[in-house]
């Protein structure tokens, strides 16, 4: 009966559900590489030991799981899983599939259909294998994703700041990339920041070869977005953090920020531009909600209310700056020099 209340995506594009143990855990898998894994993960939550499951941290704040899982019997692989607990209010959601905030937006179904999207129409996906959810009621109470194995990767963030200036050169240009084939695709991520773009780690003598992002952290991802509006909240977001999330900005970043998105996007109007230097100055973390910067068209959102919600919010609560990534000039820099390499570059 529940099977029916199942998405359609689900129904199409996963095998299962699958169940094999007394966990109270039931399965999807998206291929059969999925499978191995999926069982690795069940057995450990039912034994609450294995020694192909190792946990690499937990979020104090959210109920929530990140394992590396081993495979025991070859050469050596390892593959990625993330465990979360849903709210009530996400349980109909997650089974239905929807997300929207009415019955639950970012749980586990959500991630693992956008994550899929993502792979479907950008070459920034990460594989997704299999999506496991413990039930109560009917309803997913929990939810486990299982995917590639990225440990070689690092942050975006991180990534810049320990690299040299060619490599730095070769990560903005990804991000152009990046930023690029997610406009292209009608996708807008919604929490783009530094730490949800993965970036391979250096190797000896690879400085300067055209580098590949990924994108994770995909629960929150809307189709709805218009896309230039996604590209400025995708830089905007991205930017600010590296920017060290102070409130001031460098005219200089602001200049550069928004030849990038003149490149990305073509010639976006004055209410995109707005967007684009709303989102740069100020922290649109919760308990703003972004959404409310995609809710309508750019031109029709309230933008001086919004800018006046996101002040009094800044006021109310403590300065939240962490140490920049790199000084704002040397940013701007940065990003102009991928834009003129870029345009040396015959269009495809
Ligand atoms: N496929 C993966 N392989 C290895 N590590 C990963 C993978 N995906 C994410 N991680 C690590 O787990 C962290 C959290 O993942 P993320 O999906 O961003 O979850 P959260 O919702 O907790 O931010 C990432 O910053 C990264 O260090
Ligand atoms: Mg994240």
């Amino acid at each position: 009966m529940t099977g029916l209340l199942r998405p359609v995506w689900m129904r199409r594009q996963l095998s299962g559900p699958w169940r094999w143990s007394g966990a109270g855990w039931q399965w999807w898998l998206a291929g059969p590489d999925g499978r191995q894994p999926a069982r690795c993960l069940d057995d450990y939550l039912h034994h609450d030991d294995s020694s192909a499951v190792v946990q690499l941290r937990a979020k104090q704040s959210r109920p929530r799981w990140c394992y590396r899982i081993d495979d025991l019997s070859g050469p050596e692989q390892h593959w990625f899983a993330k465990r979360m607990v849903l709210s009530r209010r996400q349980r109909p959601g997650a089974l239905l599939g929807l997300s929207h905030r009415w019955v639950g937006l970012a749980h586990g179904s959500a991630e693992f259909h956008h994550a899929l999207m993502l792979s479907q129409r950008t070459s920034l996906g990460v594989t997704m294998l299999a999506l496991g959810e413990r039930l109560e009621s009917g309803m997913p109470a929990e939810q486990a994703l299982i995917s590639e194995w990225l440990g070689e990767w690092t942050t975006f963030g991180h990534a810049l700041a320990s690299s040299p200036g060619a490599r730095r050169v070769a990560l903005m240009s990804a991000l152009m990339e990046a930023l690029r084939q997610l406009y292209n695709a009608g996708i807008c991520h919604m929490d783009l920041h530094p730490g949800n773009l993965l970036a391979p780690r250096a190797r000896p003598g690879e400085n300067d070869r055209p580098l590949q992002l990924k994108v994770i952290d995909c629960a929150r991802v809307s189709l709805k977005a218009a896309p230039d509006a996604a590209t400025a909240i995708h830089l905007g977001v991205l930017i600010h953090e590296l920017n060290g999330k102070r409130d001031g900005l460098d005219p200089v970043l602001e200049q550069a920020a928004g030849h990038l998105l003149r490149a990305i996007v073509g010639h976006p109007g004055p209410a995109v531009e707005r967007l684009l230097s709303l989102v740069l100055r100020y922290s649109t973390k919760k308990p703003f909600s972004r959404h409310s910067l995609i809710a309508r068209s750019p031109e029709r959102l309230p933008l001086d209310r919004i800018e006046r919600e996101l002040r009094e919010m800044i006021a109310r609560r403590p300065p939240q700056t962490i140490e920049p990534v790199m000084a704002g000039p040397e940013l701007a820099a940065l990003i102009e020099t991928a834009l003129d390499q870029a345009a040396d570059i015959p269009m495809r």
